[in-house]
């Protein structure tokens, strides 16, 4: 991503229209020209008010030809307006559209781009916020305000031009209450206040968001834990801080507001005085007395344009906030790429003296100075206490973190000197949580690899264990997981992230507790469909039911984020005292579980 010019506010959103602004601008164009027309009903009433006044005297001598020509033309002005100004909010909304498409594409795509750590940091419901409401309002900008401005400004602008050319003490008498009104409103809406207050009502809605995808996410604890929306705090807090706000942000500037609009909206109370001053002076002046009534009847007229402009003064500002929270993200540095990547051509993996925090800024190192070299062909196994750093060091080779000293290397290549694509081309991962999309069982795994033939994607499921459950689902393989109830269980979900990796048979094969949701019967299931996906790979393995490892050709005992010993199974079994415990654990928790019958033949 470039590094973003300092614009700001109104200039930074054009900017962001970037290759649309042509049809911004036309539809800014279309809608100035509908205000020329829609001001020809002004001119009418005067044409139409000087004739009658004229006459009054003597309403014989009205030319009623001419009221009907002004009547026609101020209508027609009127319906070319309106049209025109359809035409301008259509090209405005595709405008928009067009160009919220983009700015969400393109946040998307620099999302994927960020590392795991910005999302450690930023939770699901903020981000949510920014990509749907902040860019929500651009579109509100693009679509309605800025033809609005445009328009606005042209009609004040012409308005006032009028009124100066018919009189200057009343066009005086006009605008000098709108510029006070307009003062009185900015000293409050600009000053420090107004700014600090907008920030925090971003963070209160940016807090609301987040807290509310936690209270819906997280629905079986609120449940059986007997929360209610009162008892959990955080939301009632979030909900309770965001209605103080608003409260507060009224109460800031009622004052000033309703000031402004008084101001305003009474206009005629300070022309009549002006105009009836002025006519004292020459009682008999009709032309005079024509202009005061035709600035009493447009008075309100002016007022319209104006209040427009003043709201769009406060959404500028708001708009203002989303794009910067908008550029926020844009900001954030990705993944440095190499400029010309390198591939490996062997597999092996080793990582040298590697050392790793979540948080740059804290000394809290995760893990701490790992070395060892996962041979191709070969089962590497990580076993260790939870918390020891496991899927910490699977989750460095797909790059979701870069480590912080030392290097991780594919055949003798830095991963970091990797291509994104080549380096996730020779990973293949199946986690402990797999992600399942709300969409075809077949499309979930297709993810895989995107260009399989049907037949692929089905021996691919066949291997895994999945075929025969899904081929009993109503749907089949075009089942939509979470339609219609349609739900996996854990151990079912698995295999299917397991037929995703099958089929993307890839060199690398990363297990993280790949069967930790199964149950007995299904785990041999399991086990078969890893047998099939660990051949010829280099596999690392992470596993908390030691059965599935204790033929690994390598196990790496971590002990808070060091390595405590590696070794065979029966190596580590005399010597390892950690590993001692944990076998044992393990083996009487099988016990306690499936009892004497069900006990395994282990290889001791
Ligand atoms: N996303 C994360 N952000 C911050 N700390 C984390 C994160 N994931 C894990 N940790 C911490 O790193 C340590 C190792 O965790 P992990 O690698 O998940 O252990 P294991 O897989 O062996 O159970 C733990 O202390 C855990 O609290
Ligand atoms: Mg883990």
């Amino acid at each position: 991503m470039r590094l973003l010019k300092s614009e700001t506010g109104l200039f930074r959103l054009i900017e962001l229209a970037g290759e649309k602004k042509a049809l911004m601008i036309w539809a800014g164009i279309i809608s100035t020209v509908s205000v020329l027309f829609l001001l020809i009903p002004f001119i009418a009433v005067y044409e139409v008010m000087a004739e009658l006044l004229k006459h009054a005297a003597d309403t014989k001598k009205i030319d009623s030809s001419l009221l009907i020509t002004w009547a026609l033309r101020g209508g027609l002005g009127m319906i070319l307006g309106y049209f025109l100004m359809y035409i301008g909010g259509m090209l405005g909304h595709i405008a928009a559209f067009r160009i919220l498409y983009g700015i969400r594409v393109r946040l998307a795509d620099h999302l994927g781009d960020l590392p795991m750590g910005f999302f450690n940091k930023n939770a699901t419901g903020k981000l949510k916020k920014i990509i749907e409401l902040d860019v929500e309002k651009i579109e509100i900008f693009i679509a309605h305000q800025f033809p609005d401005l445009i328009n606005t400004v042209v009609m004040l602008v012409l308005m006032i031009g009028f009124m100066f050319f018919l009189n200057i003490w009343f066009a005086l008498a006009s605008i000098l209450p709108i510029v006070f009104g307009f003062f009185i409103q900015f000293s409050m809406m600009a000053g420090k206040k107004a700014h600090v207050g907008l920030k925090e009502y971003f963070d209160a809605l940016e807090e609301i968001n987040t807290s509310s995808v936690q209270y819906v996410k997280g629905m079986p604890a609120i449940k059986v834990f007997g929360q209610t929306v009162h008892s959990f705090r955080r939301f009632y807090q979030d909900m309770l801080n965001y209605q103080k706000f608003c409260v507060q942000y009224t109460d800031n500037f009622q004052n000033s507001y309703v000031s402004f609009r008084v101001v305003v909206l009474s206009l005629a109370t300070f022309i009549l005085p002006v105009g009836l001053f002025l006519l004292s002076g020459d009682p008999q002046n009709v032309a005079f007395a024509i202009t005061l009534l035709f600035f009493l009847v447009i008075a309100p007229g002016v007022s319209t344009p104006i209040f427009k402009l003043n709201s769009f003064a406060s959404s500028l500002n708001i708009i203002a906030e989303g794009v910067k929270r908008i550029d926020r993200i844009f900001a954030e540095k990705t993944i440095a790429e190499p400029q010309k990547g390198q591939k490996p051509t062997s597999f092996a993996i080793e990582f040298r003296e590697v050392s790793f925090a979540y948080d740059a800024k804290e000394s809290v190192e995760v893990l701490k100075k790992i070395s060892f070299t996962a041979p191709p062909g070969q089962l590497t196994a990580l076993v260790g206490p939870s918390g020891s750093g496991k899927s910490t060091i699977a989750q460095l080779l797909p790059r979701f973190w870069d480590v912080k000293e030392g290097s991780i290397t594919i055949g003798g290549v830095d991963i970091r000197e990797m291509k994104t694509k080549d380096l996730m081309d020779v990973l293949s991962f199946v986690f402990q949580d797999t992600f399942l999309f709300s969409d075809t069982l077949y499309n979930n795994i297709l993810i895989g690899k995107p260009d399989a033939t049907p037949e692929e994607v089905y021996a691919a499921a066949r291997a895994a264990q999945c075929h025969n459950f899904i081929a009993e689902l109503p749907q089949g393989y075009d089942t939509v997981i979470g339609e219609e109830g349609v739900y996996l269980s854990g151990g079912e979900e698995q295999r299917v992230s397991v037929a995703r990796a099958i089929l993307k048979n890839a060199p690398i094969l990363i297990l993280d507790e790949a069967t930790a949701y199964a149950d007995p019967e299904n785990e041999s299931q399991m086990q078969v469909a890893l047998q099939e996906l660990i051949k010829d790979k280099t596999v690392l393995i992470i596993a908390h039911r030691l059965t599935t490892i204790c033929e690994a050709n390598q196990i790496i005992v971590l002990r808070e984020g060091k390595i405590d010993d590696m070794g065979s199974h029966r190596d580590l079994l005399s010597r390892n005292s950690l590993y001692q415990s944990m076998w044992q654990a393990y083996t009487t928790s099988e016990d306690w579980q499936i009892g004497e019958l069900g006990k395994k033949e282990v290889p001791v």
